[in-house]
């Protein structure tokens, strides 16, 4: 195959993939208070505490818990979705 075919290819594939990036979504899920009670995100074993129906924290979206009322397993480390605010 021909180099120069091959540098044109490749820049367009750079630019395809570019522009799918760019066009992604804004980051929309809440991001934790900026307070001392979520100061440290790697605490998520203490998140549910507060934040499960009757708890002092604002509830936790439905599809959090599975049917049986357990925090699904994708969804324990809470920090990967809700980042901290800067
Ligand atoms: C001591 C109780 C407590 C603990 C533990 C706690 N939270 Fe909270 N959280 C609250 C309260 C109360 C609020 C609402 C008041 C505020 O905005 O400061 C809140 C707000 C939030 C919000 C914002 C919700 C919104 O509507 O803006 C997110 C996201 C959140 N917490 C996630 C977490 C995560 C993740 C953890 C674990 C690292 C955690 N919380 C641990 C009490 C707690
Ligand atoms: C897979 C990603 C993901 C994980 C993991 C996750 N969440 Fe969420 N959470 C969301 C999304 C998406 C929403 C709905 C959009 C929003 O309001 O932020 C939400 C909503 C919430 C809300 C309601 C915010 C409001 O004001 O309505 C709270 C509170 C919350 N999550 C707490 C937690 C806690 C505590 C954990 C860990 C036990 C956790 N989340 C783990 C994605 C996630």
């Amino acid at each position: 195959m021909n180099k120069k075919l091959m540098n044109i290819g490749f820049v367009v594939l750079c630019a395809v993939i570019l522009i799918v990036l760019l066009k992604a979504p804004p980051e929309t899920t809440k991001k934790t208070p900026r307070d001392k009670t979520h100061e440290n995100p790697r605490e998520y074993q203490n998140c549910p505490t507060c934040h499960q129906s009757g708890a002092e924290g604002p509830k936790m979206k439905a599809d959090h818990i599975d049917s049986a009322g357990n925090l699904k397993s994708d969804h324990v480390k809470c920090y990967m979705c809700h980042k901290e605010q800067r």
